[in-house]
């Protein structure tokens, strides 16, 4: 099959220190990987590598087979849409509505704008209300980011990794915020998400039992080396 996302030989230094070293893997669809790793040993360093929001020194990335590495401009932007993030801090638009908070993950270009002067379609409203239902929000669409608790918030964010359409969702630390039943409950919807959609999902945690308990296959990081196990 065809990976969602593969690296080779990825690797990224920061002056002297190597935080990335030779990576090399694949994700297909509908796994479920963790990465564990303490803190420092390069796990940040390689999701920014595979969205190439730090671009890597070497190796190389495919997305559903053909090249991400070297694309650029409106080419790239529109490859990265295939890779949703989530991150800790949920990074969200504290007074925007969750439905408004996944549409501005939406829209491709300006999306903030176009999200305020509600220029936009029926199906990317569509698309967003979807998404919040599969993550279990039906009932908060209306309600505003800053109102949400932590573990709704995180809903939101994963909605609006999925409303983009993206084939994989990389979560960096994910439930490090959150409370331990929160937490299970965040994971569960990823989970229940790649059985249901096929989607995939690249995620750092910081528990082994959450990830034993999660992940399809773990992967762990030791001083920037990624060892596939
Ligand atoms: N922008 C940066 N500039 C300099 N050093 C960095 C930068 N980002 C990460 N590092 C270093 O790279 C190593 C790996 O960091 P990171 O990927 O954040 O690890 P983790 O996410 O596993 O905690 C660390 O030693 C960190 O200090
Ligand atoms: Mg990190």
């Amino acid at each position: 099959m065809t990976p969602i996302i593969a690296a080779e030989g990825l690797s990224k230094s920061f002056g002297a220190r190597r935080a990335l070293r030779d990576a090399t893997f694949s994700v297909q669809p509908g796994e479920f990987i963790a990465v564990l790793g303490a803190s420092g040993s390069g796990k940040t360093t390689l999701f920014r590598c595979l969205t190439r929001l730090v671009e890597p020194d070497a190796g190389e990335i495919t997305l559903g087979g053909q090249r991400f590495s070297g694309l650029s401009g409106a080419r790239l932007a529109e490859a990265r849409r295939q890779i949703g993030v989530v991150f800790q801090q949920f990074n969200l638009v504290r007074r925007l509505s969750a439905l408004d908070n996944v549409l501005a993950g939406r829209l491709a270009a300006a999306p903030l704008w176009r999200v305020l002067l509600r220029s936009f379609d029926a199906g990317d409203e569509r698309l967003a209300i979807e998404a919040l239902i599969a993550v279990g929000l039906a009932e908060h669409l209306d309600q505003r980011a800053d109102t949400l608790s932590g573990g709704q918030q995180q809903r939101v964010a994963i909605a609006r990794a999925l409303a983009q359409r993206s084939r994989i969702i990389l979560a960096d630390e994910p439930v490090a915020s959150l409370d331990p039943e929160t937490a299970d409950a965040v994971l569960g919807i990823l989970r229940g998400l790649t059985r249901s959609s096929g989607i995939a999902v690249l995620t750092t945690l910081h528990q082994p039992e959450l990830a034993e308990k999660y992940a399809d296959r773990v992967l762990r990081m030791d001083g920037g080396r990624l060892l596939d196990s």
